[in-house]
Protein backbone atom coordinates (compact mmCIF):
# COMPACT_ATOMS: atom_id res chain seq x y z
CA UNK A 1 0.00 0.00 0.00
CA UNK A 2 1.36 3.54 -0.84
CA UNK A 3 0.80 6.76 1.05
CA UNK A 4 0.17 9.97 0.04
CA UNK A 5 0.51 13.03 2.40
CA UNK A 6 -1.91 16.15 1.48
CA UNK A 7 0.12 19.24 2.66
CA UNK A 8 -1.55 22.13 -0.09
CA UNK A 9 -3.83 24.46 0.15
CA UNK A 10 -2.84 27.99 1.22
CA UNK A 11 -4.06 28.18 4.88
CA UNK A 12 -5.21 31.35 4.82
CA UNK A 13 -7.46 30.61 7.95
CA UNK A 14 -4.39 30.87 9.82
CA UNK A 15 -3.23 34.15 8.59
CA UNK A 16 -1.01 36.04 9.78
CA UNK A 17 0.65 32.75 10.45
CA UNK A 18 0.88 31.26 7.32
CA UNK A 19 1.74 34.90 5.41
CA UNK A 20 5.44 34.03 4.91
CA UNK A 21 5.51 29.97 5.36
CA UNK A 22 3.39 26.67 4.40
CA UNK A 23 0.45 25.91 7.23
CA UNK A 24 2.25 22.67 7.49
CA UNK A 25 5.52 23.68 8.34
CA UNK A 26 4.13 25.86 11.44
CA UNK A 27 5.50 23.45 14.89
CA UNK A 28 3.62 21.25 16.65
CA UNK A 29 4.96 21.13 19.88
CA UNK A 30 8.33 20.19 18.96
CA UNK A 31 8.22 18.85 15.45
CA UNK A 32 6.95 20.85 11.82
CA UNK A 33 3.37 20.03 11.89
CA UNK A 34 4.01 17.56 8.94
CA UNK A 35 6.27 15.05 10.79
CA UNK A 36 3.29 13.53 12.55
CA UNK A 37 0.89 12.68 9.52
CA UNK A 38 4.64 10.95 7.70
CA UNK A 39 5.18 9.57 11.18
CA UNK A 40 1.69 8.14 11.26
CA UNK A 41 2.17 6.42 7.70
CA UNK A 42 5.52 4.84 8.22
CA UNK A 43 4.37 3.69 11.73
CA UNK A 44 1.97 1.81 9.86
CA UNK A 45 4.47 0.29 7.44
CA UNK A 46 3.63 2.51 4.44
CA UNK A 47 6.80 3.98 2.91
CA UNK A 48 6.37 4.33 -0.46
CA UNK A 49 5.26 8.22 0.48
CA UNK A 50 3.86 11.00 -2.14
CA UNK A 51 3.53 14.62 -0.69
CA UNK A 52 1.45 17.16 -2.43
CA UNK A 53 2.30 21.13 -1.51
CA UNK A 54 1.86 23.97 -3.18
CA UNK A 55 2.10 27.74 -2.92
CA UNK A 56 5.66 29.86 -2.51
CA UNK A 57 6.92 27.46 0.21
CA UNK A 58 7.20 23.85 -2.02
CA UNK A 59 11.20 24.67 -1.65
CA UNK A 60 10.65 24.58 1.93
CA UNK A 61 9.54 20.94 2.18
CA UNK A 62 12.15 19.61 0.38
CA UNK A 63 14.87 21.42 2.54
CA UNK A 64 13.37 19.97 5.58
CA UNK A 65 12.26 16.89 4.62
CA UNK A 66 15.20 15.67 2.04
CA UNK A 67 15.12 12.02 0.87
CA UNK A 68 12.76 11.12 4.46
CA UNK A 69 15.81 10.56 6.25
CA UNK A 70 14.23 11.63 9.62
CA UNK A 71 12.25 8.89 8.94
CA UNK A 72 13.95 5.89 8.19
CA UNK A 73 12.46 6.68 3.85
CA UNK A 74 15.17 6.31 1.45
CA UNK A 75 13.12 8.41 -1.21
CA UNK A 76 9.70 11.21 -1.00
CA UNK A 77 7.85 11.96 -4.38
CA UNK A 78 7.16 15.66 -4.54
CA UNK A 79 3.90 16.72 -6.27
CA UNK A 80 3.33 20.37 -6.88
CA UNK A 81 -0.33 21.75 -6.53
CA UNK A 82 -1.41 25.15 -8.54
CA UNK A 83 -3.70 27.03 -6.29
CA UNK A 84 -5.94 24.83 -3.72
CA UNK A 85 -8.85 22.93 -5.73
CA UNK A 86 -9.82 20.83 -3.33
CA UNK A 87 -8.58 17.41 -1.37
CA UNK A 88 -9.71 15.26 -4.08
CA UNK A 89 -7.80 17.57 -6.68
CA UNK A 90 -4.79 17.07 -5.03
CA UNK A 91 -5.03 13.33 -4.67
CA UNK A 92 -5.70 13.42 -8.55
CA UNK A 93 -2.17 14.37 -8.94
CA UNK A 94 -0.75 11.71 -7.63
CA UNK A 95 -2.01 8.73 -9.96
CA UNK A 96 1.47 8.50 -11.63
CA UNK A 97 3.07 7.87 -8.40
CA UNK A 98 0.47 5.43 -7.36
CA UNK A 99 -0.47 3.56 -10.03
CA UNK A 100 -2.72 0.66 -9.70
CA UNK A 101 -1.94 0.66 -6.42
CA UNK A 102 -4.00 0.77 -3.18
CA UNK A 103 -3.34 3.96 -1.59
CA UNK A 104 -3.53 5.31 2.27
CA UNK A 105 -3.85 9.31 2.36
CA UNK A 106 -3.14 11.43 5.31
CA UNK A 107 -3.70 15.15 5.26
CA UNK A 108 -1.38 17.36 5.83
CA UNK A 109 -2.73 19.16 9.06
CA UNK A 110 -4.41 15.75 11.04
CA UNK A 111 -2.59 14.77 13.75
CA UNK A 112 -3.19 11.13 15.64
CA UNK A 113 -2.65 10.16 18.98
CA UNK A 114 -1.99 6.29 17.96
CA UNK A 115 -1.33 3.97 15.16
CA UNK A 116 -3.53 3.85 12.33
CA UNK A 117 -2.24 -0.10 11.86
CA UNK A 118 -5.40 -1.80 12.43
CA UNK A 119 -7.41 -0.14 10.00
CA UNK A 120 -4.51 -0.31 7.18
CA UNK A 121 -4.73 -4.06 7.70
CA UNK A 122 -8.67 -4.35 8.00
CA UNK A 123 -8.24 -2.70 4.63
CA UNK A 124 -5.59 -4.62 3.41
CA UNK A 125 -7.78 -7.54 4.07
CA UNK A 126 -10.77 -6.43 2.47
CA UNK A 127 -9.03 -6.07 -0.83
CA UNK A 128 -10.57 -3.12 -3.04
CA UNK A 129 -13.56 -0.15 -2.35
CA UNK A 130 -12.39 2.48 0.18
CA UNK A 131 -12.28 2.34 4.30
CA UNK A 132 -12.66 5.68 6.27
CA UNK A 133 -12.17 6.21 10.05
CA UNK A 134 -14.50 8.06 12.15
CA UNK A 135 -14.21 9.80 15.49
CA UNK A 136 -17.17 11.59 17.81
CA UNK A 137 -16.39 15.25 18.63
CA UNK A 138 -18.19 18.23 20.15
CA UNK A 139 -18.24 20.14 16.81
CA UNK A 140 -19.22 17.74 14.00
CA UNK A 141 -20.30 21.00 11.81
CA UNK A 142 -16.52 21.46 11.11
CA UNK A 143 -15.85 18.51 9.29
CA UNK A 144 -17.42 15.81 6.80
CA UNK A 145 -19.96 13.89 9.44
CA UNK A 146 -20.89 10.56 8.49
CA UNK A 147 -24.65 8.71 8.89
CA UNK A 148 -25.25 5.40 9.62
CA UNK A 149 -27.55 2.62 9.19
CA UNK A 150 -26.44 -0.63 11.18
CA UNK A 151 -22.63 -1.57 10.58
CA UNK A 152 -22.94 0.79 7.37
CA UNK A 153 -22.07 4.42 6.42
CA UNK A 154 -25.21 5.50 4.51
CA UNK A 155 -23.83 9.30 3.17
CA UNK A 156 -21.76 11.75 4.57
CA UNK A 157 -22.57 15.21 4.69
CA UNK A 158 -19.44 17.59 4.15
CA UNK A 159 -19.56 20.65 7.16
CA UNK A 160 -23.69 20.30 7.55
CA UNK A 161 -25.51 23.16 9.69
CA UNK A 162 -27.28 20.46 11.43
CA UNK A 163 -25.73 17.32 11.45
CA UNK A 164 -27.52 14.34 12.11
CA UNK A 165 -24.43 12.73 14.49
CA UNK A 166 -21.22 13.59 15.87
CA UNK A 167 -18.96 11.47 14.02
CA UNK A 168 -16.55 13.24 12.23
CA UNK A 169 -14.91 11.47 9.23
CA UNK A 170 -11.18 12.23 10.04
CA UNK A 171 -8.38 13.10 7.25
CA UNK A 172 -7.51 9.92 7.09
CA UNK A 173 -8.81 7.45 3.57
CA UNK A 174 -8.13 4.44 2.13
CA UNK A 175 -8.72 3.60 -1.43
CA UNK A 176 -8.23 1.06 -4.95
CA UNK A 177 -7.22 2.52 -8.16
CA UNK A 178 -10.64 3.43 -8.98
CA UNK A 179 -10.36 6.56 -6.93
CA UNK A 180 -8.83 8.32 -9.74
CA UNK A 181 -11.60 7.64 -11.69
CA UNK A 182 -13.85 9.08 -9.43
CA UNK A 183 -11.96 12.35 -9.16
CA UNK A 184 -12.44 12.81 -13.10
CA UNK A 185 -15.81 12.84 -12.61
CA UNK A 186 -16.16 15.39 -10.08
CA UNK A 187 -17.29 19.29 -10.20
CA UNK A 188 -16.16 22.14 -7.74
CA UNK A 189 -18.07 22.60 -4.64
CA UNK A 190 -19.76 25.49 -3.37
CA UNK A 191 -16.21 26.39 -2.11
CA UNK A 192 -14.84 25.38 -5.29
CA UNK A 193 -12.87 22.09 -4.74
CA UNK A 194 -13.42 19.02 -5.71
CA UNK A 195 -14.28 17.39 -2.21
CA UNK A 196 -13.01 13.85 -0.76
CA UNK A 197 -16.59 13.58 0.83
CA UNK A 198 -18.05 13.38 -3.40
CA UNK A 199 -15.44 10.82 -3.78
CA UNK A 200 -16.38 8.96 -0.17
CA UNK A 201 -19.98 9.27 -1.39
CA UNK A 202 -19.34 7.42 -4.65
CA UNK A 203 -17.91 3.94 -2.84
CA UNK A 204 -21.00 4.40 -0.40
CA UNK A 205 -23.18 4.25 -3.22
CA UNK A 206 -21.45 1.06 -4.50
CA UNK A 207 -21.90 -0.17 -1.54
CA UNK A 208 -17.96 -0.30 -1.03
CA UNK A 209 -17.21 1.39 2.01
CA UNK A 210 -16.30 0.43 5.20
CA UNK A 211 -15.36 2.35 8.55
CA UNK A 212 -13.74 2.07 12.07
CA UNK A 213 -14.11 4.07 15.08
CA UNK A 214 -10.75 5.71 15.99
CA UNK A 215 -10.20 4.85 19.49
CA UNK A 216 -7.46 7.58 20.34
CA UNK A 217 -7.53 11.30 20.23
CA UNK A 218 -7.30 13.04 16.97
CA UNK A 219 -7.47 16.77 15.64
CA UNK A 220 -6.88 19.12 12.43
CA UNK A 221 -4.59 21.71 13.36
CA UNK A 222 -6.08 24.72 10.63
CA UNK A 223 -7.81 26.87 12.82
CA UNK A 224 -5.72 28.89 15.83
CA UNK A 225 -8.34 27.08 18.22
CA UNK A 226 -7.72 23.59 16.51
CA UNK A 227 -3.47 24.64 16.16
CA UNK A 228 -3.56 25.59 19.75
CA UNK A 229 -5.13 22.34 20.90
CA UNK A 230 -2.73 19.84 18.44
CA UNK A 231 -0.31 21.45 20.42
CA UNK A 232 -1.75 20.71 23.74
CA UNK A 233 -2.76 17.57 23.53
CA UNK A 234 1.20 16.51 22.16
CA UNK A 235 2.36 18.10 24.51
CA UNK A 236 0.72 16.39 27.03
CA UNK A 237 1.11 13.45 25.69
CA UNK A 238 5.16 14.22 25.54
CA UNK A 239 4.80 15.21 28.73
CA UNK A 240 3.01 11.77 29.99
CA UNK A 241 5.77 9.50 28.40
CA UNK A 242 8.36 11.71 29.92
CA UNK A 243 6.67 11.02 33.23
CA UNK A 244 6.93 7.14 32.84
CA UNK A 245 10.94 7.28 31.65
O1 LIG B 1 -9.81 17.25 9.03
C1 LIG B 1 -10.80 16.41 8.50
C2 LIG B 1 -11.67 17.15 7.52
O2 LIG B 1 -10.83 17.62 6.44
C3 LIG B 1 -12.80 16.26 6.98
O3 LIG B 1 -13.72 15.92 8.01
C4 LIG B 1 -13.54 16.97 5.85
O4 LIG B 1 -14.51 16.09 5.30
C5 LIG B 1 -12.57 17.40 4.76
O5 LIG B 1 -13.24 18.13 3.73
C6 LIG B 1 -11.48 18.27 5.35
O6 LIG B 1 -12.05 19.49 5.81
P1 LIG B 1 -11.33 20.92 5.83
O7 LIG B 1 -12.21 21.94 5.18
O8 LIG B 1 -10.96 21.20 7.24
O9 LIG B 1 -10.04 20.71 4.95
P2 LIG B 1 -8.95 21.78 4.56
O10 LIG B 1 -9.43 22.65 3.45
O11 LIG B 1 -8.47 22.48 5.80
O12 LIG B 1 -7.77 20.87 4.01
C7 LIG B 1 -7.18 19.88 4.84
C8 LIG B 1 -5.79 19.55 4.31
O13 LIG B 1 -5.87 19.11 2.96
C9 LIG B 1 -4.86 20.74 4.30
O14 LIG B 1 -4.13 20.75 5.53
C10 LIG B 1 -3.99 20.53 3.11
C11 LIG B 1 -4.77 19.60 2.20
N1 LIG B 1 -5.26 20.29 0.97
C12 LIG B 1 -6.40 21.04 1.03
C13 LIG B 1 -6.85 21.70 -0.09
C14 LIG B 1 -8.13 22.53 -0.07
C15 LIG B 1 -4.52 20.19 -0.19
O15 LIG B 1 -3.47 19.51 -0.21
N2 LIG B 1 -4.98 20.84 -1.30
C16 LIG B 1 -6.12 21.60 -1.31
O16 LIG B 1 -6.46 22.16 -2.39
Amino acid sequence: MKGVILAGGLGTRLHPLTKITNKHLLPIYDKPMVYYPIRTLVEAGITDITLVTGGNYAGDFLRLLGRGKDFGLTHINYVYQEGEGGIAEALGLCEYYIDEEPVCVILGDNILEKSIVHAVNAYQAQGNGAKIILKEVEDPHRFGVAELEGDKVVRIIEKPQNPKTNLAVIGVYMYDHRVYDIIKTLSPSNRNELEITDVNNRYIEWGEMTYEIYDGWWTDAGTFDSLFRANRLVYNKAAAEKRLL
